[in-house]
Formats: C-alpha cells, sequence, structure tokens
C-alpha cells in the first residue's frame, strides 16, 4: 500500500479533520495519547500524520511533504497555495468580516484613511482594491480584535463563529466578506502519484458530508 502523508492543523479544525479520517476508515488512533509528537503513523505505518500550525497546512501540501490536508477557506485564500481544493468538508464554518466599533467607517472617512488589522493582509487588500478603496493594512498574528481597542486599527478583517469575541469586546460586524470553512487540499502531484489512496478517500468523504 502506497504511503498517505496528512498535514493535520493543531487544534479545533484538526479534531474534526481527524473524526471525519475516521469515519473514512483512517486508523487515528495515535492521535490520542500524541502528547506532544508531531509526527504519527497509523498501526500499519502507510498513513502518517504531521500536526501543524493551521495558517502552515497548505505550505506543507504544496511542498509536498504531505499529500492532502485539512484546511480553512480563510487560510486558503490568504495563503493562495498552489494546490488542489477537492473539497468543502462542511465544518469549521465562520465568516469573514469587517468588524470594529458601530461608527468606526464613520470616523475613518472622516479621517481620510482606514486602518485595518488582521490576519488576512492578501484577503483585506484583495476586499478593499475591489472596491477601489486604499487602506492601511497592520499585519497581526492573533487577538486582532485588540486592534480597535487600543487604537492601533479602525477596524478588524477577522472570522467570526460565534460573534462571542466581538460582543464582549464591544465590537459588531460590519461587512460580511465571505463564508468560510473546512477544505480538504491534495498536492498536486500526489493527485496523480497516489491516486489509489487519495481517490477512494476523497469518494468516502463526499459520501459523507
Ligand atoms: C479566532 C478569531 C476570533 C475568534 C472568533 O481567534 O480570530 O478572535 O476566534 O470566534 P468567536 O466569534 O466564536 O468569538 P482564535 O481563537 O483562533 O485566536 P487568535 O485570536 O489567537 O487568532
Amino acid at each position: 500500500m502506497q504511503k498517505l502523508t496528512i498535514a493535520l492543523a493543531k487544534g479545533r479544525l484538526g479534531e474534526k479533520g481527524l473524526e471525519l479520517l475516521e469515519r473514512c476508515g483512517i486508523d487515528g488512533s495515535a492521535m490520542e495519547d500524541a502528547g506532544r509528537k508531531l509526527v504519527l503513523y497509523d498501526k500499519t505505518g502507510n498513513t502518517c500524520f504531521i500536526l501543524v500550525k493551521p495558517s502552515d497546512v497548505p505550505t506543507y501540501v504544496e511542498r509536498g511533504v504531505a499529500d492532502i490536508g485539512i484546511v480553512g477557506k480563510d487560510t486558503l485564500m490568504e495563503m493562495r497555495s498552489p494546490v488542489y481544493e477537492m473539497l468543502d468538508l462542511g465544518f469549521g464554518k465562520c465568516r469573514l468580516c469587517i468588524a470594529g466599533p458601530k461608527d468606526a467607517l464613520e470616523r475613518a472617512a472622516a479621517a481620510g484613511t482606514l486602518k485595518v488589522a488582521t490576519k488576512y493582509p492578501n484577503v483585506a487588500k484583495e476586499y478593499y482594491d475591489a472596491r477601489g478603496i486604499h487602506i492601511d493594512i497592520i499585519k497581526l498574528n492573533g487577538s486582532v480584535e485588540l486592534g480597535p481597542l487600543v487604537g492601533l486599527s479602525d477596524v478588524i478583517l477577522d472570522i467570526v463563529e460565534s460573534g462571542r469575541t466581538l460582543k464582549e469586546n464591544g465590537m459588531d460586524v460590519l461587512e460580511e466578506v465571505c463564508q468560510v470553512s473546512a477544505r480538504l487540499i491534495v498536492n498536486r502531484v500526489s493527485l496523480k502519484t497516489k491516486k489509489e489512496r487519495i481517490q477512494p478517500l476523497i469518494e468516502d468523504m463526499k459520501r459523507i458530508v
């Protein structure tokens, strides 16, 4: 049997991804007591899991270190990696939004610049370029909601799931950029060379999702 390497995000998306893979017959029991290990194998040694930071999943798949990966559409939009996006897996649903205090856009318009804090600078640029609006992008790596709270930015572009983080920090969704969810991505070469492992898995996933 051909060896298949799967890049899974550490955290919620990876857990849900593993659940789906197990429903497709992949033995994910090694993950139960993974501890701090980053590379794990199933009992046969034919399936390898690598546990990576969510935003790095496309990189491992693009470079062929992993054959397939499970990643949020938001990350894919930002990274623009040359990988095949094969399936919308239907979980990890959330919205990419512009958010901030209610009057943030009016105040920024009056000031003549719109400062946007985000983990997604490419997505932000594309969104505002399409609207002919020049923005000042401030790249952050987390706790993006702090931006408008401390005066670093006027608004944020970030994912909103339950809306709790925004609410607890006195902000609202001002515009919805798009809806996102988890996607199955496949390395371009692996799709051809490991067809006999990847194709049945895709078919199983399609049946389930
Ligand atoms: C994400 C996102 C928001 C929050 C949204 O952050 O960046 O901050 O979740 O979820 P909610 O609408 O359910 O409150 P994450 O938990 O990934 O942490 P981070 O801020 O360190 O990126």
